[in-house]
């Protein structure tokens, strides 16, 4: 796992926003797989600027979300469709048609999640997956012991996660108990992962995921047996990590590649 830390939420937002840019200049059919909460927040208003002032074109862009809450339809302000649409889709001009996210009131969510599943296939795949993290060390809502080969499926949220997002449903009684989320495994056939974490609360699951055993208990962990991940991440959520000193190294090792034309960042 290649590891970048910056020194704050707004220097990983921007170093996070060039890596998806660069993916969509790139391969402007490119197929991204998208995540909510706070922690991607900058990120979506820099791919929004970036949109406005550089042109950053997402008119052919495809894009998957990561899960959504059980029972919240789209013009709920806290189902993630929302959040999507608000926090980026409508400040770009993606086509709506090509967004992804799961839908919470679906009738048959077996049948549901097992489309949701064969359409990511039918696009070809997701190129790059972003991902934040949960302070219990789940990505999407793989809650600790779910599985590492999971597909996507409904999932009941842990009471740490059920707390940690009442802030943003005013009580932890109106968090939904239920969501249905990308599997691990899912997330695993992305090509390229980026994972993002800020602030003190996010530390330990860092240190677990990069320098921890590979354990279910640990769902980010399993990022450890994916071959393209990068992780970026600030000060506060790096300061458990016992290696940072390497994880600078490489990243001077390889910008010095870069800078001779014999590395392609
Ligand atoms: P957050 O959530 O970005 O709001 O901290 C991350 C997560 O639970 O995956």
């Amino acid at each position: 796992m290649r590891v970048i830390v910056e020194t704050n939420p707004q220097a990983v937002s921007r170093r996070a926003a060039q890596f998806v840019a660069a993916l969509v200049r790139r391969r402007p059919t490119c197929v991204l797989g998208l995540a909510t909460g706070g922690t991607p927040l900058g990120m979506y208003a820099e791919l929004i600027r970036l949109h406005r002032e550089e042109g950053l074109d997402f008119s052919r862009v495809v894009s998957f979300n990561l899960d959504e809450y059980v029972g919240l339809g789209p013009n709920h302000p806290q189902s993630y469709r929302y959040f999507m649409q608000e926090n980026l889709f409508r400040h770009i001009n993606i086509d709506t048609r090509n967004t992804h996210v799961p839908d919470g009131r679906a009738l048959d969510f077996e049948a549901h999640c097992a489309q949701y599943e064969k359409t990511i296939q039918e696009e070809g795949g997701i190129d790059l997956q972003v991902l934040g993290i949960g302070s219990d060390g789940h990505i999407a809502f793989n809650e600790p012991g779910s599985s590492l080969g999971s597909r996507t499926r409904l999932k009941t949220l842990t009471a740490e996660t059920v707390r940690d997002n009442a802030r943003f449903f005013g009580s932890e009684e109106a968090v939904p108990r239920l969501a249905i989320t990308m599997g691990v495994g899912t997330i695993l056939e992305s090509r390229q992962c980026l994972l993002l974490a800020t602030g003190q609360a996010k530390a330990q699951a860092i240190c677990d995921t990069i320098e921890g055993p590979v354990t279910a208990q640990v769902t980010a962990s399993a990022l450890q047996l994916h071959r393209d991940v990068l992780a970026v991440i600030d000060e506060e959520a790096a300061h458990l990590l016992k290696r940072r000193d390497y994880y600078l190294e490489v990243e001077q090792a390889q910008a010095r590649l870069t800078a001779a034309g014999r590395w392609h960042d």
